[in-house]
């Protein structure tokens, strides 16, 4: 229970469902399918510099906006990948992941009563920097079983008191990737409403099939309304580094940067010129990993499958979503609750992610970062399901 003193405007920020499915993973011994880091290494050149940076004595504050090379490798990438250039003094901002830069995103432009519009599920900072800010989200579904963005609710969702659009793709946890028409809708209406978009493009590399990851700021009239955000956790496989960044115009990565200084001021020094070198020299273990990991995803669906899941899925990101209703289940909270003890592995429900409960009710959410072995054991432990539930549970407790 929330104590009295807690301040109204963090009531969304409770211990989290990944810290509480986690301990549950730990306690119970279970496959942890849970939390979205993934259980092997990034590129040995990455680590080795970081380990030379520390025995070099780079542990002392870094510049506020992040070392300069740094900051050079994050604009050569944005040029590399997509033809768009910042210039690393003054439009490239490095923060503590992705994570900081949307909170000092979210905090520098969103006053008291403004409307910020997001795709609904929403990754679960977004609430809660919302929240701090004293703004308002406004969801747009992304619901299932299609998982599709309706562009007359994504109009419907604008309003004069709009200030932010909050936009996640690859998103997290539909595994939808915005198209072309989307992206094109949602700049249309962020121009004609003059709002400002954050594009929070964690996931920009992992992207399957024919997916492509397009960033917003490539469209006619988005690049001076946007601020692109990405870490180096999720492209290297390094999510407890806390490299992140954000791009934009100079104007508006300044306001971001006045409240990034307040909220860590600066960190991570030693993992700094190691993403730097990750930055420059590590395309090919990009694309390497993107191939692993759409491997993992037919992996894990083929088990899902043999369960009796059928997977939705995700062009992108490393998540994939079954629908719990064909074993029984109504409730996708109660699956994962049930879970680790009746089978032994922890998974997400998708309702933590909604302001809209009965739409995520019945979806869960599973990690697919793992090394095959472990993918392969949890798929083992889930032919539990197969069980009757009542008769799995006893024997499990038993
Ligand atoms: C959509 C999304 N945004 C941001 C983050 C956080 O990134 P970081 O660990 O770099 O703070 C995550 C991590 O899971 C995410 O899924």
């Amino acid at each position: 229970m929330a104590s009295a003193w807690k301040a109204e405007r963090v009531r969304s920020a409770t211990t989290t469902i990944f810290a509480e499915m986690s301990a549950l993973a730990v306690s119970t011994g279970s496959v942890n399918l849970g939390q979205g880091f993934p259980d092997t290494d990034g590129p040995a050149f990455m680590l080795d510099e970081a380990r030379a940076a520390i025995a070099a004595g780079v542990n002392q504050y870094p510049p506020g906006r992040g070392i300069a090379p740094l900051r050079q490798a994050i604009a050569a990438h944005s040029r590399r990948h997509y033809g768009l250039e910042y210039d690393p003094d003054t439009e490239v901002l490095v923060t503590t992941g992705a994570t900081e830069a949307l909170a000092a995103a979210i905090l520098a432009f969103v006053d008291p009563g403004d409307e910020v519009v997001a795709l609904e599920p929403f990754y679960d900072s977004y609430a809660a920097s919302i929240d701090l800010a004293g703004g308002k989200r406004v969801g747009v579904g992304v619901f299932g079983p299609e998982f599709r963005l309706d562009h007359a609710e994504l109009a419907a969702a604008f309003s004069s008191r709009t200030k932010l659009v909050l936009l996640n793709s690859p998103h997290n946890p539909t595994g939808v990737v915005l198209d072309r028409a989307d992206l094109t809708e949602v700049a249309r209406l962020a121009v004609a409403h003059d709002v400002l978009v954050v594009c929070d493009e964690v996931y920009e590399h992992l992207v399957f099939d024919d997916a492509e990851h397009l960033p917003l700021a490539t469209l006619p009239g988005m690049r001076e309304r946007t601020i692109r955000i990405s870490s180096s956790g999720k492209t290297f496989s390094a999510t407890g580094w806390k490299i992140g960044w954000a791009l934009g115009p100079a104007e508006l990565v300044g306001e971001v940067t006045a409240v990034k200084q307040f909220l860590t001021y600066v960190s991570g020094a030693p993992f700094q010129p190691a993403v730097a070198r990750a930055l420059d020299e590590g395309d090919a273990w990009v694309e390497g990993n993107r191939r692993s990991l759409q491997g993992k995803r037919d992996r894990l669906a083929a088990g899902l499958r043999s369960v009796g899941l059928e997977p939705v899925l995700p062009r992108g990101t490393y998540f994939l979503t079954t629908d719990v209703r064909p074993l029984g289940y109504a409730d996708g909270v109660e699956f994962c609750r049930d879970l680790p003890r009746r089978c032994g592995v922890v998974a997400i429900p998708h309702q933590v992610f909604y302001d809209d409960l009965e739409a995520g009710r019945p979806y869960v959410r599973w990690a697919f970062c793992k090394q095959d072995e472990v993918l392969d054991e949890a798929v083992r432990r889930l032919a539990r399901l197969r069980e009757p539930r009542a008769a799995g549970l006893a024997e499990r407790v038993g």
